[in-house]
């Protein structure tokens, strides 16, 4: 419910009434009654989706008589080839556009989607514990379970495969990871990755990889290890990629799932009975961001990488207020609170309400959260520094 909306109707089903607002969108909605408030609350990066994006764009709604029209549900056809390309380039891996691509409306929606045709009633899906907030409710609001995954964060959030496979059971449907992860911004190993993968493999369930962020890994870049590159692990895996923040396209709604073929009709048919299509226009831009060049990514992540140096320096600053660990990608740190207050929701508001800065309380995140804020480091450096220079002035410095 959102907090101040009317008295919900007797009518609302129990499945709607017993979700919560997403935290993140909650203090956003909080944050805009605060003038000049200054957020490190959502994950909206600052730019401005790439030029040869737009100008795409803006050429079809002036040449193209079809560009305000529905699409076919599984996308236009020249962008489902345009995403097999790249995502064979990526991978080494052979694919069909028919077979294996489907056009989503970001991946929220693809998640949600994806949800509809895995998840009966009771069944359970396992997630990183912390672990994105959405991926959690969307859970719950197709009946299932979410199962918690424990990031151990003394050990840098080390996810333990050990405890992974204690947690599939007979209901299990899929563990669906992000990586780099949000809220930690933790990079997963390679073996760790594979590991998931093996048990899912032997279980007969997926792996569900939501990729808004491996174009954002900032040491260390051959360490990423991407599990759609391993051939054995090609059945066992459905891949969302989203163009919302490699390709600053959040407010486009467009992203695209690789999807072992025996899902692809249900996927389809499920996206199409929510969406129709995603929107025409949005799919026109995002086969531009795949064909056409432009050097926007290494910009991006040069100037978030700076914004992470930014942000540790200003964390180290109040060593009597955050502990952390320090994030290696995505852009996100998930520092504990040490002052006095440490309910992260009572904090969090405290921290609006009496310093104007807007964080996320930790404990949106799953249990393993509490006691934390997310703090999401992709708007400007006088943002970043503002809210920094507002903490130090309400928790002194050290
Ligand atoms: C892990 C994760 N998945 C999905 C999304 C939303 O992606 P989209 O804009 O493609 O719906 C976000 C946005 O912050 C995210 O962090």
């Amino acid at each position: 419910m959102i907090e101040g909306a009317p008295h919900t109707s007797p009518l609302v089903a129990a499945r709607s009434r017993v979700l919560a607002m997403s935290a993140i969108k909650e203090m956003a909605i909080r944050s805009a009654r605060v003038p000049d408030a200054v957020s490190l609350g959502w994950g909206l990066p600052s730019f401005q989706t790439p030029e040869p994006i737009r100008a795409a764009v803006e050429r079809a709604l002036r040449d193209d008589p079809s560009a305000g029209m529905y699409t076919l549900p599984a996308g236009l056809p020249e962008l489902r080839r345009a995403v097999a390309e790249t995502h064979s380039r990526r991978t080494g891996r052979n694919l069909d556009p028919e077979r294996h691509v489907a056009i989503t409306a970001g991946n929220m929606e693809g998640i949600n989607t994806l949800l509809h045709v895995l998840v009966d009633p009771g069944d359970e899906v396992i997630v990183t514990d912390p672990g994105f907030v959405s991926h959690i409710q969307q859970i719950r609001m197709n009946d299932g379970r979410p199962v918690y995954w424990p990031m151990d964060e003394a050990a840098g959030w080390r996810l333990d495969p050990a405890d992974l496979e204690q947690r599939v059971t007979p209901r299990t449907k899929a563990i669906l990871l992000v990586n780099p992860t949000n809220p930690t911004g933790t990079v997963i190993p390679e073996e760790t990755l594979r590991a998931a993968a093996e048990i899912a493999r032997d279980k007969g369930i997926f792996v569900i990889l939501d990729d808004p962020y491996s174009v954002f890994v900032y040491e260390d870049r051959e360490r990423f290890f991407d599990l759609c590159c391993v051939p054995e692990y090609s059945d066992v895996i459905v891949y969302l990629f989203t163009f919302s923040k490699a390709y600053a396209m959040s407010g486009w709604r467009v992203g695209y799932m690789i999807t072992p073929e025996a899902l692809i009709g249900e996927i389809v048919k499920m996206h199409d009975l929510a969406m129709i299509c995603t929107p025409r226009v949005s799919q026109i831009g995002a086969t531009a961001a795949l064909r056409e060049k432009s050097p926007h990514l290494d910009e991006f992540r040069d100037i978030l990488d700076r914004r992470r140096t930014l942000v540790c320096e200003r964390l180290d600053r109040l060593p009597h207020v955050f502990e952390y660990v320090r994030p290696d990608g995505a852009y996100y740190v998930f520092p504990r609170i040490v002052s006095e207050e440490q309910n992260s929701v009572r904090f969090a508001h405290g921290l609006l309400d009496e310093a104007r800065v807007t964080v996320t309380p930790g404990s949106a995140f799953g249990p393993g959260g509490e006691g934390h804020v997310r703090m999401a480091y992709c708007v400007a450096e006088d943002q970043i520094n503002l809210a920094f220079d507002r903490l130090e002035a309400r928790f002194g410095t050290a």
